[in-house]
């Protein structure tokens, strides 16, 4: 087992596999996992629940800062009450993406990201956009994983085939292109690649060689 600490900080956009990496990973280090975007997509269906439409609305600032998230095993419990089933829709990731570009929102839940990080004494992997650049920028090992948009699509449908059969790639790759693009050109904490991060592009990667990638840089950085 690793001896080394982290924390373990993993970026990249919608359907990049880093969830299915991060959680990986953290099995086999016996860490933490947190999936940040889960916080997100919490506010996401504060807004669905409260018919809010805007990131910057007043309302849904004070709901958030009196709300408590909850994001242990990936199951999502908003003030109490669990959610996890209902967070998945492209609707909630949209409204997740959309209340992601409120700085106000974004230092509340980057608090809370950094307190969980701290409570683990850098045994933990963090997901999301902002986790190499604003979250945890000094972790140790900090990782940028990414595809095309084609490739990512098609992943993604393939996940949701099942519950939704009538789901065609053209209208995945539709969402996936408009949530990117606002992940990538916000104003606060846009998703990009900073100095210091490994890029991993996954496209012709399995879901294990990845792992088994940064798996082998992070025990052998100067090797790799
Ligand atoms: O990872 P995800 O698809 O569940 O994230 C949903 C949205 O939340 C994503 O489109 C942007 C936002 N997000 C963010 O801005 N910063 C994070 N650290 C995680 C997610």
């Amino acid at each position: 087992m690793l001896d080394r600490v982290g924390p373990l900080a993993l970026d990249g956009p919608v359907a990049s596999g880093k969830s299915s990496v991060g959680r990986n990973i953290a099995n086999r280090l016996g860490w933490v996992f947190a999936d940040t975007g889960l916080m997100y997509r919490a506010i996401g269906y504060l807004m669905s629940v409260h018919e809010i439409k805007s990131g910057g609305s007043k309302n849904l600032l004070e709901m958030a800062h009196s709300a408590t998230i909850d994001i242990s095993d990936e199951q999502v419990v908003l003030n109490g009450e669990t959610i996890t089933p209902h967070i998945r829709s492209p609707e909630i990731a949209n409204n997740a993406s959309i209340a992601a570009e409120s700085s106000e929102i974004r230092a509340l839940l980057v608090s809370q990201q950094r307190e969980l990080a701290s409570k683990t004494r850098g045994k933990i992997v963090m997901v999301g956009r902002d986790i190499t650049t604003i979250v945890i920028p000094d972790a140790p090992f900090k990782f940028f994983l990414d595809a095309p948009s084609s490739i990512r699509a098609q992943r993604r449908l393939s996940e949701r085939i099942e519950t939704t059969p009538d789901l065609v790639i053209s209208e995945v790759l539709k969402d996936i292109d408009k949530r990117d693009k606002r992940d990538r050109e916000r104003n606060v904490s846009p998703l990009t690649l900073s100095p210091g991060t490994t890029l991993i592009n996954t496209e012709d990667l399995s879901l294990e060689s990845v792992v088994e990638k940064i798996l082998t840089l992070i025990e052998n950085p100067e090797g790799a």
